[in-house]
């Protein structure tokens, strides 16, 4: 390679202007409610400035009148073909429109962060086997998985983002630790993961399943086996898991029990370790584990509208068992929180920015 080729290569390689200054950024799907999550924290996030939120439905009309805790935000929907040239562009569209979009975005952004499934896979088979398959595969090999926890080394400087699935990111944020540890060896037992969520993952457009008559109350299976985040697990933990996910009646969160069939005993003290070794510098994620109060273990009520993770273990007499939690914001560490997140270690950003807020309490049913 010629020296000129070299500089024209790593210049593609930094297509993305990182440094001290404030990015413009769109919301793509602005209507929706993960779009409604990135631009409640991409309107304080200090280093950001929103200059488009897109939407078919509500084209010129104030985001407040989508979503109420933003009335006063001077910005109105605009339709997404006609995109604002932007340094960042977000992208909260269902499966499949990002895919079909993405020369477009790139025409009108530096970098590109999806919140949905299209680029989370890093091949096109796993698309054909486990989607409808993808239209543009050749943008797969540039994508960077968004989860920090699971992905930050790649992070930097990349210019195209794809933000982890919900259920698959509680469930990778808890097992991880583990992996890592290298409890999870060839003689392991079968990991099983029960996941419940709430409604919100479904979408403002969630359909009769999540209406509120359906919804109320319920603790519905509604994907026992074969759901798609099993294969994000896979290409990113490096783990097969059995995984079921139920409906239950709560508005946002994600909470995954993680049953967990260890290679040899472990101890009390080397989850700890473990868990610490993992976590004690990420500055989003807490270890909740069977301490004093009415919350001894992760809850995604103590998360709710944040970008926190909580993650807590016991174990079963005999050390047989290993049972772990994890809980998240499905729209948050689940979906717009995290994408900030790695949009702000993409760009060289305090890795916090915009996102250092906590949650209420007492609070309802979040
Ligand atoms: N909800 C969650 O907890 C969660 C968690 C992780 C990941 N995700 C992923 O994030 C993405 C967005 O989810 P969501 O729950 O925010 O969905 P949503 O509430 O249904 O919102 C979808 C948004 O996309 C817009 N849209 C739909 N079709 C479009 C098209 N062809 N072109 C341009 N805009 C279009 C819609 O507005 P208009 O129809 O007005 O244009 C709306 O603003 C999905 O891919 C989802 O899988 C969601």
């Amino acid at each position: 390679m010629s020296a000129d080729d070299a500089a024209d290569e790593a210049a593609d390689d930094t297509s993305i202007v990182t440094g001290d200054e404030t990015y413009t950024a769109s919301v793509v799907g602005g209507t929706g409610f993960t779009g409604g999550e990135l631009l409640r924290i991409l309107s304080g996030h200090p280093d950001f400035e929103v200059v488009q939120a897109t939407s078919r439905s509500a084209d010129n009309m104030t985001v407040g009148r989508s979503h109420p805790n933003l009335r006063g935000l001077d910005l109105r929907f605009s339709d997404p073909d006609d995109l604002e040239s932007v340094d960042v562009l977000f992208s909260a569209t269902p499966h499949g429109v990002s895919m079909g979009q993405v020369d477009e975005y790139f025409e009108a952004a530096d970098a590109v962060v999806d919140l949905s499934a299209d680029f989370r896979l890093p091949a096109a088979e796993l698309y054909d086997e486990w989607y409808d398959g993808h239209t543009s595969p050749e943008y797969l090999e540039r994508a960077e998985y968004a989860l920090p926890e699971i992905n930050r080394e790649n992070l930097p400087g990349a210019d195209l983002i794809a933000g982890g699935g919900c259920n698959a990111t509680a469930t990778m944020l808890g097992l991880k630790p583990l992996v890592d540890a290298g409890a999870l060896g060839p003689d392991s037992g079968e990991v099983v993961v029960d996941v419940k969520v709430g409604s919100s993952e479904g979408g403002a457009g969630g359909g009769a399943a999540s209406s509120h008559p359906e919804r109320s109350g319920v603790v519905r299976p509604y994907a026992p086996t074969g759901h798609r985040h099993e294969a994000e697990i896979e290409a990113y933990l490096g783990l097969d898991v059995s995984f079921t996910v139920h409906a239950v009646e709560m508005v946002r969160g994600a909470s995954a029990t993680c049953h967990v069939f260890p290679d040899e005993p472990v101890s009390k003290a080397d989850l700890w370790q473990a868990y610490r070794g993992a976590y004690a510098d990420e500055p989003f994620m807490r270890i909740v584990s069977g301490g004093g109060g009415v919350y001894r273990y992760p809850e995604p009520k103590a998360v709710a509208g944040t970008n926190y993770g909580e993650v807590g273990f016991e174990l079963d007499p005999g050390n047989r068992r290993i049972v772990v939690f994890s809980a998240i914001d499905n729209m948050m560490k689940g979906s717009a929180g995290q994408a900030v997140h790695a949009a702000n270690v993409a760009l060289g950003l305090p890795e916090t920015a915009g996102l250092e807020f906590q949650g209420l309490h007492p609070v309802g049913s979040p």
